[in-house]
């Protein structure tokens, strides 16, 4: 399923993106597109991988449509009484459609008024049918309970949904024909990703005896560093916590010593001097550090014991092409376990349960 991400995120985008106009085409949303235009506030409801993706999305729709968005985990939001008004519009991302933490969350927001939207994998699913409407991520059916193209395509569709508010908010046909042109890159851009995976054999080899891993981010590759954590958690049992890189030194960076391996994702955008002086941070301190970076960086290689080639992108689709080094590390780290990566222990593909 890895391997399958150029082809399911071209599905994703398939027959959506306009890249004469540099805007996006989502049939599903246009019975409701008055309501998400006039919406002061959008809200995100997810939980696990969707709630990352949800994340990402927040990034995105701040960045592009300028609309506030407010992401929050399902399991939280339906216990909350949440304050929810009749003209917020609140999306449900799910990739089985029936995770009854999300399910009861869509349910919460539809009792208090909200007009209630699905970013949803598996079509006719429950929270398919729930919601007022919405867009199928298309990204063909995912058996392996950690969830990958999914992710990668949940993206794609909230980058869609971005890319059309934008244009509708204010965004110039230039500017989004730039952005258009960049989503339409992505699946050749994780194509050139996958070919990594000799480099990411070694580097697993050289760590698979740890029992910790951190993974740090900044933006929209927080959500990335919190995606790869829970790829290595869920599928090779070694502890992992992503973080924003710049939190390290509030607490977490007493964590680092020689035995810590940590992840950098860091990207030449607007913050690559910040995460570059976080980098040299856990250096100083005799960190291992693993970075994906990207083919142009000529700095990263002097401070990062490893670093994995990814092609650049516009920071607010970074995620798509970041995450596939992770998932490959979190891949073959179960392997070198004797993980069984289908099936982990402890986990369900979906939780339908609370
Ligand atoms: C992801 O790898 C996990 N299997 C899990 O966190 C999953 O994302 C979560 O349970 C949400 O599932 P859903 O997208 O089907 O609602």
């Amino acid at each position: 399923e890895i391997h399958e991400q150029p082809e399911s995120i071209r599905n994703s985008l398939r027959g959506r993106l306009l890249l004469k106009e540099g805007s996006a085409k989502l049939g599903g949303l246009e019975p409701v597109m008055d309501k998400i235009l006039q919406a002061k506030r959008i809200i995100i409801t997810a939980c696990g991988t969707s709630w990352h993706a949800a994340l990402v999305g927040k990034f995105m729709l701040e960045q592009l449509a300028r609309i506030p968005v407010e992401v929050d985990y399902a399991s939280e939001f339906r216990y909350r009484n949440p304050i929810v008004r009749p003209d917020d519009v609140v999306f449900v991302v799910s990739q089985s459609g029936e995770t009854a933490d999300s399910l009861a969350a869509l349910r919460e927001a539809k009792s208090k008024g909200a007009t209630v939207l699905g970013i949803v994998n598996v079509v006719g699913s429950t929270i398919a049918r729930e919601t007022a409407a919405g867009v199928y991520i298309h990204a063909g059916p995912e058996i392996g309970v950690a969830s990958t193209k999914a992710f990668t395509s949940q993206i794609s569709v909230l980058s869609l949904i971005a890319l059309l508010l934008a244009r509708h908010r204010g965004m110039s046909e230039e500017q989004g024909k730039l952005l258009a042109a960049d989503l339409h890159s992505l699946p050749d851009k994780v194509q050139r990703v996958l070919q990594t995976t000799d480099q990411i054999k070694y580097i697993v080899e050289e760590f698979k005896h740890v029992h910790n891993f951190l993974y740090l981010g900044r933006g929209s590759n927080f959500p990335t560093a919190l995606e790869g954590a829970l790829k290595l958690k869920e599928i090779s049992y070694i502890h992992a916590e992503g973080y924003p890189a710049a939190e390290m030194k509030h607490g977490p960076i007493a964590l680092i010593d020689e035995n810590m391996p940590v992840i950098f994702i860091v990207p030449k955008d607007a913050i690559y001097e910040k995460v570059l002086s976080n980098v040299q941070e856990v250096k100083a301190r005799k960190g291992r550090i693993i970075a994906v970076a990207n083919e142009d960086d000529t700095e990263i290689a002097r401070l990062a014991e490893f670093v994995i080639r990814v092609p650049r992108t516009y920071s607010y689709f970074g995620p798509v092409v970041n995450s596939i080094p992770l998932q490959l590390i979190a891949y073959y780290m179960a392997v070198a376990r004797g993980c069984n990566v289908d099936q982990p222990r402890n986990l369900a593909k979906s939780v339908t349960v609370e």
